[in-house]
């Protein structure tokens, strides 16, 4: 049985309110080293725990994690070896990267927050330009991208025509610029000159526990739900009818962690790119269903007739009221802005028919997978264990 397998099936039946929230520090030497562009986010996060794990395949691994801001209280449990950095600062990257000789593997799980193709790409060149040189057994690197490759960027005007889905590896890139397209040029030019081993992954919408992500669907959503919760609202679905009914493509953050050591421990792996998903489809009805189970609230759900309203507008005056929670629920110290992405969840509800498929992961090997609806209702957990929600 393999580990991506056993780890699946533990997490289908971990009990529901005991989800581990940190890890034991590993004694002695260890066999890779890790670098993760971007720890405090969704899959980054989910990167530093699944790697310091004592039987993680390719293990045991020592993580260095980088992303800007102070490491976060809740990060330090995970045993990460920190470096608060801005990558997209030339001089500041070098300074602090150069010394990292001893990293084998480097994981990015990192974009800066808007779609600008350069200062994405200067990020990333600024990872590589420094630690490449510096580390002689610089095995691997890896490069999350995402679904966008398939239907096109956010950014409004952008004028693609998105692919038809089910989404498959192979389908070409759209005509548009997308900073996607520049990450994947470095990283093959880079790894061809330096004899370097890669892969890119593109998973579907990503549920994890982080408060610090740009784009955390499971954070934004319980947000939601709280602040209607407290103002004694229902709970109504503002999103367009036609996403209610559609089939919706997850990604668990810890299976794409997974995912990501899979392919930089697994010979037959190298050198591809991935999709990857929980493997199931879910509706955002189910989500809906669950949501007030959690929350304790009247489901109300899609509200027939209705034209989609933007969530982003209607939690726009929120800030003083999430200020309220977190001193009446003794919370973390969290803001609004930073903890819930309205935005996001309004181009997830306008969205249909974007499902992607996994076949060849699978028939490369990789067997992970994950219940989508226990996988969100895990991340809520998780979230409250560490006091993130009530
Ligand atoms: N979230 C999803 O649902 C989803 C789904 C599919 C694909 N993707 C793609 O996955 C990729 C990674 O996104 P993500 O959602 O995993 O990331 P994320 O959760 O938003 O995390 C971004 C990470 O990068 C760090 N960071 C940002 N700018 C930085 C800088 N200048 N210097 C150092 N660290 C910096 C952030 O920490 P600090 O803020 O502390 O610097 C954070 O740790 C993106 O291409 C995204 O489009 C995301």
């Amino acid at each position: 049985m393999s580990w991506w397998w056993k780890r699946s099936v533990q997490a289908q039946n971990l009990p529901e309110k005991n989800q581990p929230n940190g890890v034991a520090e590993t004694a002695g030497r260890y066999e890779s080293v890790a670098l993760v562009v971007g720890v405090t986010g969704i899959v980054g996060s989910s990167l530093a725990q699944v790697l310091k794990l004592p039987d993680t395949p390719g293990g045991p691994w020592k993580v260095y994690g980088v992303a800007r801001r102070p490491c976060p209280a809740w990060l330090a449990k995970f045993h990460v070896e920190y470096i608060q950095c801005d990558v997209s600062n030339t001089e500041e990257a070098k300074t602090k990267l150069s010394p990292l000789k001893d990293v084998t593997h480097i994981f990015y799980v990192s974009w800066i927050g808007s779609e600008d193709c350069e200062t994405n790409a200067v990020m990333f060149k600024n990872i590589l330009y420094n630690i490449i040189p510096v580390a002689p057994n610089l095995k691997h690197i890896s490069l999350q991208t995402g679904s966008k490759h398939y239907f096109g960027i956010f950014e409004e005007g952008s004028e693609a025509v998105p692919h038809e889905s089910p989404y498959t590896e192979d389908l070409p890139r759209l005509n548009i610029p997308n900073f996607y397209h520049d990450l994947e040029d470095i990283l093959f030019e880079e790894t061809a000159k330096h004899g370097l081993t890669w892969c890119v992954q593109r998973p579907a919408l990503i549920f994890g526990f982080s408060p610090c992500s740009l784009m955390n669907i499971v954070s934004t959503l319980s947000i939601y739900a709280t602040i209607c919760k407290h103002e004694k609202k229902p709970l109504v679905y503002p999103g367009s009818k036609a996403s209610w009914n559609c089939y919706v493509d997850g990604a668990d953050a810890d299976l794409a962690a997974e995912h990501h050591i899979w392919a930089a421990v697994d010979p037959k792996a190298k050198n591809q790119v991935f999709n990857v998903k929980n493997g199931d489809v879910f509706k955002w009805k189910n989500v809906w269903k669950m949501l007030a189970d959690e929350f304790e609230m009247e489901m109300v759900g899609y509200i027939e007739g209705n034209e989609q309203v933007s969530m982003a507008e209607l939690m726009k005056d929120k800030d003083g009221v999430w200020d309220e929670i977190v001193k009446k629920h003794k919370l973390e110290d969290t803001k609004l802005k930073e903890i819930a992405a309205f935005w996001f969840a309004d181009i997830a509800f306008s969205c249909v028919d974007l499902v992607m498929s996994v076949t060849k992961s699978r028939e490369f090997g990789f067997l992970g997978f994950r219940d989508s609806m226990k996988s969100f209702k895990s991340c809520i957990h998780k979230m409250r264990d560490f006091k993130f929600i009530p």
